[in-house]
């Protein structure tokens, strides 16, 4: 039916009583074994000899599977081949896997674990990217983008201003941790549910490690406990494990990670040693932007390349700069192989533009939000990548958010409270945010959807989308219902599966409900076109004054006796096919790797955050007192879930940008290994207030009816408190030299409150 109101989200009531399936929630087999990784405990190293004797010979282990046990490849890589299932010779970090005990349960392969013994012979360890970089040791080749040539234009800038910049990892922290059960079925196949984004990279995968046709494995997804990215290639690994073990045992594998190996064998968001070099006329126009991003890329390629390149399509964020150069250069350390994070190298890119503005406005004597404005992007404007910017909402959530949410107001009241105060001050900062929608590797932006029409009318719908809390088969649902003009209880959304949706796309880049949904929508046209025809078949009426609405069958605009039920039931007799398969792929889409030009993105979103904080100028905390965004929804076809993830991402951005502080020492061991030693937002750290207000627009014929994708972009309004703060402690202390050094942790602040 229409829906007047929105929809709840789909999974709320299963959640809210604990009824909804996750992996560990998969009813197990009989004899099913479980397992526990074995990991390096160094960060670099030759292994010399291992002994298992002890651990295989507690009573309860099955077996102990090394990569001697791997009948195809040893080899995880999905874009560079450059990553071993299990180590074979050496170790690259800590926390690598090297074997997997299973045994009759978790808790005998937890012992095992303990009784086996390594020698390691050690490596010099690395750990920073500037290190890496210092030897040379990288993942690839580096990449540049170029637009104009800011050697001439630097000469032409009335202020010309350097830094350098350091943006910290990321935890995933999804609730539901790593793992996958797999089971064997008839003639040597393997059915795997997985908690993955990417049930197609699980499949490969496990066939190319196990030397099987992709045919005889079968990945099923029911939903995610939360991926956030880190489950875009790296649920991969465990799945595989499950897997192999599943190949030689010929029984079930359950491999479920607890919360410490988690953390310590997984990689995370990539933390980013950059330098920048901005020039700017007297007028404040950014006319070249210079940068060097180094990325922390860990042992292994991983999505690196990829989330490189993001970085380098994010680098002016939401501005025009007439002359552009900026190159980044993935970093081998051996930290674990670091991942996709919501925002996938962008935020990481527009954190440096973001601080280069800050430093000249401070040097400048005016206030960066003079700076920004002058350079929002506008109509007609080209990236440096080439692709020319249409639709663009910069200027209008930008002077929107002034306007409505009284900026000159807000401003004068931090001032007067900071005149008052001594000990409390107050900062304000402003942050554009744009962001480009589709994946930057042309070729994974399109989707295929399966829909049934079951002969009692009710229906089924398969795509590739996984639902990782996002939200995302509550607006497919709604995409049929809507279409077939049904109540959605006739609606049911199947779990993820390879053997009914096959080579897929991961669920990521924001684009889940926009390449599926449009593949949904192009099904549910064939079947609505068949039903019309049968329709009027059995009205004996013209087919293009039909329609179906609130499952009654109206012609001419007048309800005839035609009932949903009754038209399926007919369709089924008259032998047409209530079944159909579609497949969409993102039009116009295209990018030159040789030449670093071209239109990658289907649209772009665009948004204005303002940030309003308190520093506690005795101990160095802080609160937000405030977050008031405006964002670019287009026409949200959820509001609800919409708002969902705007909140999300928000606070997500904040604790990357101020308390998650991610820690290694020097020997590679993770050192922020619990959460009582890595701190993310929780109730008492988020805003006081967080407003969101939509943006009037029109959306995008790009985007699923016309809604734009949310899930990434509102991450990259945390930023701003980064400088709400700098702006706070400015005021305390006018002599501190702002620096761009992520998380603010309390004891940053604090020491540059008392800085000189
Ligand atoms: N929201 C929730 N609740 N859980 C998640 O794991 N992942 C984010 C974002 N929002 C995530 C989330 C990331 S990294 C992406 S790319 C998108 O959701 C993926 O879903 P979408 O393509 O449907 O937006
Ligand atoms: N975003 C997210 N995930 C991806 C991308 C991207 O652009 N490319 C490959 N995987
Ligand atoms: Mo999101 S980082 O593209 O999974």
């Amino acid at each position: 039916m229409r829906q007047s109101k929105p929809m709840t989200n789909i999974d709320s009531f299963t959640h809210v009583r604990g009824e909804s399936i996750y992996v560990d929630d998969v009813n197990v087999r009989e004899g099913t074994g479980f397992g526990v990784v074995f990991d390096a405990p160094k960060a670099h190293g030759k292994i010399k000899h291992i002994d298992y004797s002890e651990a295989r010979a507690l009573k309860g282990v099955k077996r102990i599977f090394t990569h001697k046990d791997i009948p195809g490849e040893n080899q995880i890589g999905g874009i560079i081949p450059d990553e071993p299932l299990f180590a074979e010779h050496e170790i690259h970090f800590w926390g690598q896997p090297i074997a997997l005990i299973v045994a009759e349960s978790e808790f005998i392969a937890r012992q095992a674990r303990r009784l086996i013994k390594i020698e390691i012979e050690d490596l010099p360890v690395i750990t920073t990217a500037r290190e890496a970089k210092e030897k040379g040791s990288f993942i690839n080749d580096p990449r540049t983008f170029e637009l104009g040539n800011t050697n001439t234009a630097f000469e032409n800038c009335d202020y010309v201003f350097e830094g350098e910049c350091f943006s910290n990892g990321q935890e995933h922290l999804y609730i539901e941790a790593q793992g996958a059960y797999a089971e064997p079925l008839e003639n040597g196949n393997i059915k795997i549910s997985s908690s993955t984004q990417g049930p197609t990279h699980v499949q490969k995968t496990t066939a190319r490690v196990l030397g099987l046709p992709m045919h005889k494995i079968e990945v099923d997804v029911t939903r995610l406990g939360g991926g956030f990215g880190g489950k875009e290639d790296q649920a991969t690994p465990w799945g595989v494990m499950a897997a192999l073990a599943t190949y030689h045992l010929g029984q079930s594998v359950k491999l479920i990670l607890n919360r410490h190996d988690d953390l310590r064998m997984t990689g995370k968001r990539h933390p980013y040693e950059s330098t920048f070099k901005i020039g700017l006329t007297k007028d404040l126009n950014i006319l070249a932007f210079e940068a060097e991003f180094l990325q922390n890329a860990g042992a292994a390629a991983d999505l690196s390349p990829a989330i490189a390149e993001r970085t380098l399509f994010h680098a002016t964020n939401s501005y025009f700069v007439e002359h552009v150069k900026t190159t980044v250069l993935s970093c081998k350390t051996n930290l674990p192989p670091n991942t996709a994070f919501r925002g996938f190298g962008g935020p990481q890119g527009m954190f440096v533009i973001e601080s280069a503005i800050a430093k000249a406005a401070s040097e400048i004597g005016v206030s960066p939000i003079d700076i920004q404005e002058v350079n929002l992007l506008k109509d007609d404007d080209v990236f440096s990548y080439g692709q020319i910017a249409t639709q663009v909402e910069a200027g209008n959530s930008w002077f929107a958010a002034k306007k409505e949410y009284d900026l000159q107001q807000l401003i004068k009241e931090v001032e007067a409270f900071n005149a008052s105060n001594d000990h409390f001050k107050k900062g304000l900062s402003m942050m554009p945010v744009c962001f480009g929608i589709s994946f930057t590797n042309t070729p994974m932006n399109h989707a295929r959807a399966l829909v049934h029409i079951y002969q009692d009318g009710s229906i089924g719908i398969s795509t590739a989308a996984v639902e990782m809390g996002q939200g995302v088969n509550t607006k497919l649902l709604q995409i049929a219902a809507q279409t077939f003009s049904v109540n959605p209880d006739k609606v049911k959304i199947e779990t993820t599966n390879t053997t009914r949706i096959a080579n897929t796309s991961p669920s990521a880049a924001s684009s889940t409900a926009d390449l599926n949904g449009k593949a949904l929508l192009k099904a549910c046209f064939a079947l609505l076109e068949r039903l019309k025809t049968v329709a009027s078949e059995d009205l004996n009426c013209e087919k293009d004054k039909i329609s179906i609405e609130n499952e009654f069958v109206i012609f001419n605009g007048k309800k005839t006796d035609l009932n949903w039920t009754d038209l399926i039931a007919s369709t089924m007799l008259k032998r047409v096919s209530l079944s159909e398969h579609a497949h969409y792929a993102t039009p116009l889409i295209h990018y030159d790797k040789s030449k670093e030009k071209g239109h990658p993105f289907a649209y772009h979103v665009y948004g204005t955050s303002i940030f309003i904080t308190t520093v506690d100028c005795l101990r160095g905390t802080y609160e937000f007192d405030t977050v008031k965004i405006v964002h670019d929804y287009g026409q949200s076809m959820s509001k609800g879930i919409d708002l969902g993830q705007v909140e999300g991402g928000l606070v997500q951005g904040i604790g990357w940008m101020t308390m998650e502080e991610i820690a290694y020492n020097d020997d590679g061991r993770l050192l922020s290994n619990a959460l009582s030693t890595y701190k993310v937002p929780d109730i008492f750290s988020v805003p006081k207030s967080i407003e969101v207000m939509p943006l009037e627009t029109l959306g995008s014929d790009m985007a699923i009816l016309k809604s734009k994708a949310v899930g990434e972009p509102p991450l990259m309004y945390g930023i701003g408190a980064y400088f709400a703060i700098q702006n706070a402690i400015k005021s305390f202390n006018p002599s501190y030299n702002l620096n761009f050094h992520a998380p603010m942790t309390p004891e940053k602040v604090l020491q540059a409150l008392y800085s000189d």
